[in-house]
């Protein structure tokens, strides 16, 4: 996609839509964003997700993952995330930030999902233990640990790369998404 983005509120739909492609398309690149997180030692950690849910008129973004896993104990103790996408077919980088709310995933979700979706969510040891050998891992599938990220945007960067122009923008919950201009 080589149209550059002419007004603020194009710019600002075409990261939604480049977002919501991700949710249906497994090919996209918002597929699979970068999230960041903040560790206990107050030091930056990123990790890949798959992006499950994007909802423009709420402002939010869905992941799922395993209570027991570090991210989740990250952002039980600070719940700011970063989430980064490079969108090579729309020339697009998007920079969100936002703040996760942890959900339990509930037994309607957890019915829809396929048998080997279900096995990333349980398994003894638990996420980042150490173990002799890698197929010391018991995978099984366990409810209970299966989590849901609800990500509440505070802000949206935009970088698209034209060919005459880079043109970037900052969009925030706190000014209503109106968006600014900024120098790339
Ligand atoms: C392509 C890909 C998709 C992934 N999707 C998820 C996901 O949706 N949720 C998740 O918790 N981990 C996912 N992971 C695993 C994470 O990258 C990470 O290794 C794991 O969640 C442990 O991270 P943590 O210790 O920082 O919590 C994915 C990894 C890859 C390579």
């Amino acid at each position: 996609m080589e149209t550059a983005p002419g007004t603020l509120a194009d710019f600002l739909t075409l990261g939604w839509d480049r977002l919501i492609r991700g949710v249906g398309d497994r090919h996209a690149a918002a597929r699979h964003p970068t999230l960041a997180t903040v560790d206990s030692a107050g030091a930056p950690t990123q990790r890949t997700v798959v992006l499950r849910g994007a909802v423009r008129a709420e402002a939010r973004i869905e992941v799922h993952t395993d209570a027991a896993s570090a991210k989740v104990a990250h952002l039980t103790r600070d719940p700011r995330v970063a989430f980064h996408v490079w969108d090579d077919k729309a020339n697009l980088q998007l920079r969100l930030t936002a703040h996760a709310e942890i959900l339990v995933g509930t037994l309607d979700q957890w019915e829809r999902l396929p048998e080997a979706a279900r096995r990333v969510y349980g398994g003894h040891p638990l996420p980042g233990s150490p173990v002799p050998e890698a197929e010391a891992f018991q995978p099984s599938p366990y409810p209970d640990r299966y989590t849901v990220l609800q990500c509440h945007l505070d802000t949206m960067e935009l970088l698209h790369l034209g060919r005459d122009l880079h043109r970037r923008a900052v969009f925030a919950r706190a000014s209503g998404w109106s968006g600014q201009w900024i120098a790339p």
